[in-house]
Protein backbone atom coordinates (compact mmCIF):
# COMPACT_ATOMS: atom_id res chain seq x y z
CA UNK A 1 0.00 0.00 0.00
CA UNK A 2 1.30 3.25 -0.85
CA UNK A 3 2.65 5.34 1.64
CA UNK A 4 3.28 9.20 2.44
CA UNK A 5 5.41 11.50 4.79
CA UNK A 6 3.48 13.84 7.68
CA UNK A 7 6.62 14.95 9.74
CA UNK A 8 4.26 16.47 11.90
CA UNK A 9 2.16 13.51 12.29
CA UNK A 10 4.71 11.07 12.63
CA UNK A 11 8.38 10.03 11.59
CA UNK A 12 6.82 6.72 10.33
CA UNK A 13 5.69 6.88 6.60
CA UNK A 14 1.53 7.38 6.90
CA UNK A 15 -0.23 4.69 4.64
CA UNK A 16 -2.99 5.16 2.71
CA UNK A 17 -5.65 3.74 5.01
CA UNK A 18 -5.29 2.98 8.92
CA UNK A 19 -7.54 0.17 10.47
CA UNK A 20 -10.44 1.52 12.45
CA UNK A 21 -10.30 -0.77 15.61
CA UNK A 22 -13.90 -0.09 17.23
CA UNK A 23 -15.28 -3.24 15.84
CA UNK A 24 -12.91 -5.58 17.72
CA UNK A 25 -14.08 -4.76 20.93
CA UNK A 26 -17.81 -6.11 20.01
CA UNK A 27 -19.25 -8.05 23.04
CA UNK A 28 -18.59 -12.07 22.30
CA UNK A 29 -16.25 -11.67 19.57
CA UNK A 30 -12.74 -13.70 19.35
CA UNK A 31 -9.70 -11.99 20.54
CA UNK A 32 -7.61 -14.46 18.03
CA UNK A 33 -9.74 -13.95 14.97
CA UNK A 34 -9.67 -10.85 15.72
CA UNK A 35 -5.61 -10.29 15.75
CA UNK A 36 -5.72 -12.18 12.81
CA UNK A 37 -7.48 -9.16 10.74
CA UNK A 38 -5.18 -6.92 12.27
CA UNK A 39 -2.30 -9.04 10.87
CA UNK A 40 -4.05 -9.65 7.41
CA UNK A 41 -4.00 -5.32 6.98
CA UNK A 42 -0.70 -5.05 8.73
CA UNK A 43 0.74 -7.21 6.33
CA UNK A 44 -1.27 -5.67 3.07
CA UNK A 45 0.46 -2.24 4.52
CA UNK A 46 -2.25 -0.69 6.68
CA UNK A 47 0.30 0.09 9.11
CA UNK A 48 -1.85 2.65 11.43
CA UNK A 49 -3.87 1.10 14.37
CA UNK A 50 -6.66 3.21 15.44
CA UNK A 51 -7.81 2.34 19.34
CA UNK A 52 -9.07 4.30 22.39
CA UNK A 53 -9.53 3.37 25.92
CA UNK A 54 -13.23 3.44 25.55
CA UNK A 55 -13.51 0.71 22.83
CA UNK A 56 -14.76 -2.09 25.00
CA UNK A 57 -17.20 -4.55 25.76
CA UNK A 58 -18.70 -3.20 28.81
CA UNK A 59 -17.60 -0.46 31.37
CA UNK A 60 -15.52 -2.85 33.42
CA UNK A 61 -13.37 -3.43 30.30
CA UNK A 62 -12.54 -0.06 29.41
CA UNK A 63 -8.56 -0.44 28.00
CA UNK A 64 -9.56 -3.72 26.25
CA UNK A 65 -9.35 -2.33 22.47
CA UNK A 66 -5.87 -0.70 23.32
CA UNK A 67 -4.71 -4.17 24.82
CA UNK A 68 -5.83 -5.88 21.65
CA UNK A 69 -4.03 -3.62 19.32
CA UNK A 70 -0.47 -3.92 22.01
CA UNK A 71 -1.40 -7.57 21.52
CA UNK A 72 -1.32 -7.74 17.85
CA UNK A 73 1.49 -5.74 17.31
CA UNK A 74 3.50 -7.87 19.82
CA UNK A 75 2.85 -10.86 17.75
CA UNK A 76 2.99 -9.22 14.83
CA UNK A 77 6.25 -10.52 12.47
CA UNK A 78 6.61 -7.45 10.39
CA UNK A 79 8.68 -4.37 11.11
CA UNK A 80 6.54 -2.94 14.06
CA UNK A 81 8.83 -0.06 14.45
CA UNK A 82 6.86 1.50 11.17
CA UNK A 83 3.44 0.71 12.55
CA UNK A 84 1.87 4.38 13.89
CA UNK A 85 -0.16 3.62 17.22
CA UNK A 86 -2.97 6.08 17.96
CA UNK A 87 -5.54 6.17 20.81
CA UNK A 88 -8.07 8.25 22.44
CA UNK A 89 -8.95 9.13 26.09
CA UNK A 90 -11.22 11.19 27.93
CA UNK A 91 -15.06 9.68 27.80
CA UNK A 92 -16.14 7.29 30.83
CA UNK A 93 -18.21 4.89 31.30
CA UNK A 94 -19.94 3.33 34.49
CA UNK A 95 -22.58 0.70 33.81
CA UNK A 96 -24.57 2.30 30.87
CA UNK A 97 -23.40 6.00 31.96
CA UNK A 98 -21.71 7.39 29.14
CA UNK A 99 -19.76 10.75 30.36
CA UNK A 100 -16.61 12.78 29.81
CA UNK A 101 -13.78 14.49 31.83
CA UNK A 102 -11.35 16.99 30.21
CA UNK A 103 -9.65 17.57 33.66
CA UNK A 104 -5.85 17.67 33.35
CA UNK A 105 -5.91 14.66 36.93
CA UNK A 106 -8.23 12.77 34.40
CA UNK A 107 -6.34 13.12 31.22
CA UNK A 108 -2.85 12.10 33.04
CA UNK A 109 -4.22 9.24 34.68
CA UNK A 110 -6.02 8.44 31.31
CA UNK A 111 -3.32 8.25 29.35
CA UNK A 112 -0.84 6.66 32.09
CA UNK A 113 -3.38 3.38 31.76
CA UNK A 114 -3.50 3.96 27.78
CA UNK A 115 0.12 3.15 27.87
CA UNK A 116 -0.25 0.41 30.20
CA UNK A 117 -2.65 -1.41 28.06
CA UNK A 118 -1.13 -0.76 24.98
CA UNK A 119 2.15 -1.97 26.43
CA UNK A 120 4.00 0.55 24.61
CA UNK A 121 3.79 4.80 24.59
CA UNK A 122 1.73 5.42 21.62
CA UNK A 123 2.54 7.80 18.73
CA UNK A 124 -0.48 9.94 18.97
CA UNK A 125 -2.60 9.95 21.35
CA UNK A 126 -5.78 12.21 21.00
CA UNK A 127 -8.68 14.06 23.74
CA UNK A 128 -11.61 12.37 22.21
CA UNK A 129 -14.45 14.50 22.76
CA UNK A 130 -15.03 17.55 24.68
CA UNK A 131 -16.14 17.58 27.92
CA UNK A 132 -18.75 20.69 28.22
CA UNK A 133 -18.28 21.13 32.10
CA UNK A 134 -15.06 23.20 31.59
CA UNK A 135 -13.40 25.35 29.01
CA UNK A 136 -11.71 24.02 25.72
CA UNK A 137 -8.83 25.95 26.54
CA UNK A 138 -8.23 24.02 29.85
CA UNK A 139 -8.79 20.99 27.88
CA UNK A 140 -5.81 21.65 25.53
CA UNK A 141 -3.42 22.78 28.13
CA UNK A 142 -4.35 19.49 29.76
CA UNK A 143 -3.26 17.76 26.60
CA UNK A 144 -0.02 19.19 26.60
CA UNK A 145 0.43 18.57 29.99
CA UNK A 146 -0.06 14.58 28.94
CA UNK A 147 2.48 15.42 26.22
CA UNK A 148 4.80 16.94 28.77
CA UNK A 149 4.65 13.96 31.04
CA UNK A 150 6.44 11.69 28.10
CA UNK A 151 2.94 9.49 27.89
CA UNK A 152 2.56 10.22 24.01
CA UNK A 153 4.94 10.77 21.03
CA UNK A 154 2.42 13.56 19.58
CA UNK A 155 -1.17 14.79 20.93
CA UNK A 156 -4.08 15.66 18.58
CA UNK A 157 -7.91 16.26 18.85
CA UNK A 158 -11.29 14.22 17.94
CA UNK A 159 -14.69 16.30 17.21
CA UNK A 160 -13.74 19.59 17.22
CA UNK A 161 -14.70 22.31 15.36
CA UNK A 162 -12.30 24.97 13.50
CA UNK A 163 -12.45 27.44 16.55
CA UNK A 164 -11.38 24.48 18.56
CA UNK A 165 -8.58 23.78 16.48
CA UNK A 166 -7.58 27.13 16.65
CA UNK A 167 -7.80 27.22 20.14
CA UNK A 168 -5.76 23.92 20.57
CA UNK A 169 -2.72 25.07 18.32
CA UNK A 170 -2.36 28.10 19.80
CA UNK A 171 -2.78 26.67 23.59
CA UNK A 172 -0.41 23.57 22.84
CA UNK A 173 2.29 26.10 20.55
CA UNK A 174 1.45 24.78 17.75
CA UNK A 175 1.53 21.24 18.69
CA UNK A 176 -1.53 19.40 17.76
CA UNK A 177 0.14 16.73 15.32
CA UNK A 178 -3.09 15.49 14.32
CA UNK A 179 -7.23 15.66 13.82
CA UNK A 180 -9.65 12.81 13.85
CA UNK A 181 -13.59 13.91 12.74
CA UNK A 182 -16.26 11.83 10.68
CA UNK A 183 -16.08 12.30 6.92
CA UNK A 184 -18.26 9.64 4.65
CA UNK A 185 -20.50 10.39 1.91
CA UNK A 186 -22.81 10.36 4.68
CA UNK A 187 -21.30 13.03 6.65
CA UNK A 188 -19.08 15.94 4.87
CA UNK A 189 -19.67 18.81 6.64
CA UNK A 190 -16.46 19.60 8.55
CA UNK A 191 -14.85 21.42 5.62
CA UNK A 192 -12.80 24.06 8.13
CA UNK A 193 -10.89 21.57 10.07
CA UNK A 194 -9.88 19.68 7.11
CA UNK A 195 -8.70 22.66 5.06
CA UNK A 196 -6.80 23.67 8.41
CA UNK A 197 -5.25 20.14 8.65
CA UNK A 198 -4.44 20.60 4.36
CA UNK A 199 -3.07 24.07 5.46
CA UNK A 200 -0.83 22.74 8.21
CA UNK A 201 0.32 19.39 6.59
CA UNK A 202 -1.24 17.12 9.30
CA UNK A 203 -2.73 14.04 9.26
CA UNK A 204 -6.61 13.93 9.42
CA UNK A 205 -8.04 10.28 10.44
CA UNK A 206 -11.65 10.02 8.66
CA UNK A 207 -13.71 8.35 11.05
CA UNK A 208 -16.86 6.03 10.04
CA UNK A 209 -15.29 6.84 6.72
CA UNK A 210 -18.45 4.53 5.34
CA UNK A 211 -20.70 5.85 7.71
CA UNK A 212 -20.88 3.32 10.07
CA UNK A 213 -21.86 -0.35 10.11
CA UNK A 214 -25.32 0.11 8.75
CA UNK A 215 -24.82 2.84 6.16
CA UNK A 216 -21.72 0.59 4.66
CA UNK A 217 -24.10 -1.91 4.47
CA UNK A 218 -25.92 0.06 1.92
CA UNK A 219 -23.88 2.43 0.81
CA UNK A 220 -24.81 1.99 -3.15
CA UNK A 221 -28.56 2.03 -2.87
CA UNK A 222 -28.09 5.40 0.10
CA UNK A 223 -25.68 6.87 -2.60
CA UNK A 224 -26.48 6.17 -6.43
CA UNK A 225 -24.10 7.97 -7.42
CA UNK A 226 -21.48 5.89 -5.69
CA UNK A 227 -22.76 2.95 -7.45
CA UNK A 228 -22.56 4.04 -10.82
CA UNK A 229 -19.15 4.88 -10.57
CA UNK A 230 -18.53 1.27 -8.97
CA UNK A 231 -20.00 -0.27 -11.69
CA UNK A 232 -18.02 1.60 -14.27
CA UNK A 233 -14.90 0.65 -12.62
CA UNK A 234 -16.14 -3.11 -11.58
CA UNK A 235 -15.54 -2.70 -8.15
CA UNK A 236 -18.21 -2.07 -5.07
CA UNK A 237 -19.76 1.48 -3.88
CA UNK A 238 -17.54 0.89 -0.51
CA UNK A 239 -13.79 0.95 -2.54
CA UNK A 240 -15.12 4.40 -4.60
CA UNK A 241 -16.03 5.37 -1.29
CA UNK A 242 -13.05 5.06 0.32
CA UNK A 243 -10.57 5.94 -2.76
CA UNK A 244 -13.33 8.93 -2.74
CA UNK A 245 -12.19 10.43 0.76
CA UNK A 246 -8.31 9.77 -0.48
CA UNK A 247 -9.13 12.88 -3.33
CA UNK A 248 -10.53 15.29 -0.38
CA UNK A 249 -6.74 16.02 0.63
CA UNK A 250 -3.51 15.13 0.60
CA UNK A 251 -3.59 14.38 4.28
CA UNK A 252 -6.85 12.86 4.61
CA UNK A 253 -6.72 8.77 5.87
CA UNK A 254 -9.53 6.68 6.12
CA UNK A 255 -9.92 4.46 9.09
CA UNK A 256 -12.65 2.12 8.08
CA UNK A 257 -13.29 -0.79 10.71
CA UNK A 258 -13.41 -4.08 9.37
CA UNK A 259 -14.10 -7.42 11.06
CA UNK A 260 -14.23 -10.04 8.19
CA UNK A 261 -10.50 -10.66 6.00
CA UNK A 262 -13.17 -10.34 3.10
CA UNK A 263 -13.76 -6.58 3.70
CA UNK A 264 -9.85 -6.01 4.73
CA UNK A 265 -9.19 -7.31 1.11
CA UNK A 266 -11.93 -4.97 -0.86
CA UNK A 267 -10.46 -1.90 1.38
CA UNK A 268 -6.66 -2.91 0.62
CA UNK A 269 -7.68 -3.39 -3.11
CA UNK A 270 -9.54 0.37 -3.07
CA UNK A 271 -6.22 1.65 -2.18
CA UNK A 272 -4.60 1.29 -5.84
CA UNK A 273 -8.27 2.56 -7.16
CA UNK A 274 -7.94 5.94 -9.34
CA UNK A 275 -11.14 8.64 -10.09
CA UNK A 276 -11.50 10.53 -12.69
CA UNK A 277 -12.78 14.19 -12.46
CA UNK A 278 -15.74 13.69 -13.88
CA UNK A 279 -16.14 10.77 -11.14
CA UNK A 280 -14.83 12.63 -8.25
CA UNK A 281 -17.44 15.41 -9.25
CA UNK A 282 -20.10 13.25 -10.12
CA UNK A 283 -18.87 11.78 -6.14
CA UNK A 284 -18.91 15.25 -5.29
CA UNK A 285 -22.48 16.10 -6.50
CA UNK A 286 -24.42 13.32 -4.68
CA UNK A 287 -26.64 14.34 -1.58
CA UNK A 288 -24.88 13.66 1.82
CA UNK A 289 -26.93 11.40 4.62
CA UNK A 290 -28.80 12.84 7.83
CA UNK A 291 -26.26 14.13 10.31
CA UNK A 292 -23.36 12.02 12.34
CA UNK A 293 -23.51 8.76 13.07
CA UNK A 294 -22.96 9.55 16.80
CA UNK A 295 -23.77 12.87 17.51
CA UNK A 296 -21.95 14.74 20.21
N1 LIG B 1 -13.07 9.46 17.03
C1 LIG B 1 -14.31 9.08 17.13
O1 LIG B 1 -15.13 9.70 17.83
C2 LIG B 1 -14.76 7.86 16.38
C3 LIG B 1 -16.13 7.53 16.30
C4 LIG B 1 -16.51 6.40 15.58
C5 LIG B 1 -15.53 5.60 14.97
N2 LIG B 1 -14.20 5.92 15.10
C6 LIG B 1 -13.15 5.10 14.45
O2 LIG B 1 -13.51 4.90 13.09
C7 LIG B 1 -13.44 3.51 12.79
C8 LIG B 1 -14.41 3.15 11.69
O3 LIG B 1 -15.73 3.46 12.04
P1 LIG B 1 -16.91 2.39 12.05
O4 LIG B 1 -16.33 1.04 12.27
O5 LIG B 1 -17.96 2.92 12.95
O6 LIG B 1 -17.57 2.57 10.62
P2 LIG B 1 -17.17 2.33 9.08
O7 LIG B 1 -15.73 2.09 8.94
O8 LIG B 1 -17.78 3.47 8.35
O9 LIG B 1 -18.00 1.05 8.73
C9 LIG B 1 -17.70 -0.21 9.26
C10 LIG B 1 -18.46 -1.24 8.47
O10 LIG B 1 -17.99 -1.21 7.13
C11 LIG B 1 -17.84 -2.51 6.66
N3 LIG B 1 -16.75 -2.46 5.67
C12 LIG B 1 -15.46 -2.07 5.86
N4 LIG B 1 -14.76 -2.11 4.71
C13 LIG B 1 -15.64 -2.52 3.76
C14 LIG B 1 -15.53 -2.77 2.36
N5 LIG B 1 -14.38 -2.57 1.70
N6 LIG B 1 -16.63 -3.21 1.70
C15 LIG B 1 -17.81 -3.40 2.35
N7 LIG B 1 -17.97 -3.19 3.68
C16 LIG B 1 -16.90 -2.75 4.36
C17 LIG B 1 -17.52 -3.36 7.84
O11 LIG B 1 -17.94 -4.67 7.61
P3 LIG B 1 -17.47 -6.00 8.39
O12 LIG B 1 -17.48 -5.66 9.86
O13 LIG B 1 -18.53 -6.96 8.02
O14 LIG B 1 -16.11 -6.40 7.92
C18 LIG B 1 -18.29 -2.66 8.96
O15 LIG B 1 -19.57 -3.20 9.09
C19 LIG B 1 -13.75 2.83 14.13
O16 LIG B 1 -13.33 1.51 14.13
C20 LIG B 1 -12.99 3.72 15.08
O17 LIG B 1 -11.63 3.33 15.10
C21 LIG B 1 -13.81 7.04 15.79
Amino acid sequence: MQTFSLPKTSSKPIPALGIGGMPFSRPGRDLDESISIIHFGLNHGMTLLNTADVYAPSAEEMGHNEKLMGEALRQWDGDQSKVIVVTKNGITRSKDQWNRNGSKEYLLRAAEKSNKELGMVPDLLLHHRIDQSRSFTEQAQAMLAVLNAGLTKKIGFSNIKQSEYEIAQQETHGQVSAVENERSPRYRSDVEVLESCTKDQIAYLAWSPLGGENDAKNLGTLYPEFKEVARDLEVTAQQVALAWLRTHSNVLVPIPGFTKIKTAESTIASADLTLSNDQIALLNSSKPGNGSVYPS
